[in-house]
């Protein structure tokens, strides 16, 4: 429940959802425009399992899932009808910030998208963004350690990011 407090401690939970759904994502209707991408949608995710969207190529399932951290939200004339639940919080009330969304709910892209810098860089981008004052060089280990990826990159940290191949970029 840590996450939510850092959502907004002072929005009510509703606690008449199932509690081992962790996001409830209905998606009543999601344009573009006046283009309508998806309508009925109802995706219940359930904690500590993997939920797999499948579906022929253009149905819907990156509107969907971008919709989750709010990260069609800079797209000119995207609207969202519906509601989505993070743990009992609407993601889309007026009072919640997208930004501790994205924070929340991460999204790792098809397409990878490393800055062009080093390696130790791109991973210590966010750092310096917030300003963390604490050792870098054990953070950028630390998260490299964890995405499986320190190994291969650990004696070339200061290669460019652009410079990994595609998988390692989506690590
Ligand atoms: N930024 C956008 N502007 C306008 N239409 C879009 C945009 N992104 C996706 N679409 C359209 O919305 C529909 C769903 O696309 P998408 O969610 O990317 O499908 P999928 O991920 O299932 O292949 C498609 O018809 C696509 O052309
Ligand atoms: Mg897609």
């Amino acid at each position: 429940m840590e996450a939510l407090k850092e959502i907004d401690a002072n929005e009510t939970y509703e606690n008449d959802l199932p509690t081992d759904v962790a996001l409830d994502c209905k998606a009543e209707r999601i344009y573009y425009g006046d283009f309508l991408a998806v309508r009925d949608t109802h995706v219940p995710i359930k904690r500590n399992q993997i939920t797999g969207f499948i579906g022929p190529s253009g149905c819907g399932k990156s509107t969907v899932l971008k919709s989750i951290n709010r990260m069609n939200d800079l797209i000119r004339g995207f609207r969202f009808v519906g509601d989505i639940r993070f743990h009992g919080v609407n993601i889309y009330a007026a009072n919640i910030d997208p930004v501790s969304v994205r924070r929340n709910i991460g999204m790792v892209f098809q397409q990878p998208n490393p800055f062009s810098m080093s390696i130790f860089d791109n991973v210590a981008f966010g750092l310096r963004l917030n300003r963390y004052k604490g050792n870098m060089q054990e953070k950028v280990e630390k998260a490299l350690r964890s995405a499986a990826l320190w190994k291969e990159v650990k004696d070339k940290l200061k290669n460019n990011g652009l410079s990994l191949s595609g998988g390692q970029q989506q690590r």
